[in-house]
């Protein structure tokens, strides 16, 4: 199993090579479909979002170029993989953000120890960065954030609940006190009055330049 973890750090020449071959080509990118993915844009890097997320914030990182990166996103959309049903039920209980290709944050933050491909970060339900919840299962020690299968995704997600538990059941009455203090000081209305970021999100729409067939 170990041999088939591959992360893409420094493969220059593969983005080089594929850089040509992403513009050729316009197809779906194949994240699994029963997950409801959004974009960095409009959840992490909105901090009015952010004021009204209640969950953890599973963040994937993966570019369209990386193979390691297709080979994750396929294990996490095979539905012959009943940890694939699980990965799916546990999304639920998550922000899940899709970090594709240019979208990648430039904050080191992020890349608690490198800026390879893919990873996965998790970050508390109001925004912060935990670089303690890595990979827990089955994990490659040189990648600590990188995952190659549903089992691992599952195993980290399961972790992350856990580990947050007393953050997460805290966070309902954070929002209530801010969704208090909001009404107090706009005559009332509502942040989650549809002309909020929270409810104009763009959800992610399955739009990918390159669809990864090469693999
Ligand atoms: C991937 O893209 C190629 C080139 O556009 C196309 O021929 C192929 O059918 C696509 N594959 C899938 C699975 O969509
Ligand atoms: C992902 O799984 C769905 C079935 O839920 C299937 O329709 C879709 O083609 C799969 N995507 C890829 C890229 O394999
Ligand atoms: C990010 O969202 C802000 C508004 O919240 C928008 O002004 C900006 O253009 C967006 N940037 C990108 C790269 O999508
Ligand atoms: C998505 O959900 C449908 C309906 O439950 C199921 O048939 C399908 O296998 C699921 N696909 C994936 C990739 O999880
Ligand atoms: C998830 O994957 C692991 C390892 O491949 C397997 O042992 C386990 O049975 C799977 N879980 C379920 C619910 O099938
Ligand atoms: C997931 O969220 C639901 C609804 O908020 C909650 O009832 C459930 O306990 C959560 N599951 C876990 C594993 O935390
Ligand atoms: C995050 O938001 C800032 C300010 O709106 C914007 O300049 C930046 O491009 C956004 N970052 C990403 C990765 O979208
Ligand atoms: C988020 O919550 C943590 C405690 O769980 C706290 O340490 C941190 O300051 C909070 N960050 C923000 C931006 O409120
Ligand atoms: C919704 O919120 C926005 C931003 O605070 C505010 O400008 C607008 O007046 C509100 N609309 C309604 C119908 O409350
Ligand atoms: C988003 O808007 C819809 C319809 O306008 C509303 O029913 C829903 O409660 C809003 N979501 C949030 C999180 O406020
Ligand atoms: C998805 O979004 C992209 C860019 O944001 C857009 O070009 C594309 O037309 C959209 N696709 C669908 C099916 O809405």
């Amino acid at each position: 199993m170990a041999d088939l973890r591959r992360t893409c750090s420094g493969c220059f020449l593969l983005l080089a090579v594929l850089l040509v071959a992403q513009f050729q080509t316009a197809d779906a990118w194949g994240l699994n479909p029963n997950v409801t993915w959004q974009d960095f844009n409009s959840t992490v890097n909105n901090t009015d979002y952010m004021k009204l997320n209640e969950k953890p914030v599973l963040m994937l990182v993966h570019k369209s170029w990386c193979k390691a990166c297709r080979f994750l996103v396929d294990n996490l959309n095979d539905t012959n993989d009943p940890n694939v049903t699980e990965f799916v039920t546990l999304s639920q209980n998550f922000t899940m953000v899709d970090i594709t290709d240019e979208d990648e944050p430039e904050d080191a933050k992020y890349a608690p120890d490198g800026r390879y491909n893919p990873r996965i970060v998790f970050l508390e339900p109001n925004g912060t960065v935990r670089a303690d919840l890595m990979c827990t299962y089955n994990c490659d020690p040189k990648y600590l954030f990188t995952y190659s299968f549903a089992d691992q995704v599952v195993e980290s997600m399961r972790n992350v609940l856990d580990v947050l538990a007393s953050v997460i059941a805290k966070r309902p009455a954070e929002v209530r006190k801010y969704v208090r203090a909001y009404k107090a000081s706009h005559n009332g209305a509502s942040p989650y009055n549809g002309t909020s970021p929270y409810n104009s999100t763009r959800p992610y729409n399955g739009t990918r330049l390159y669809n990864g067939t090469s693999l």
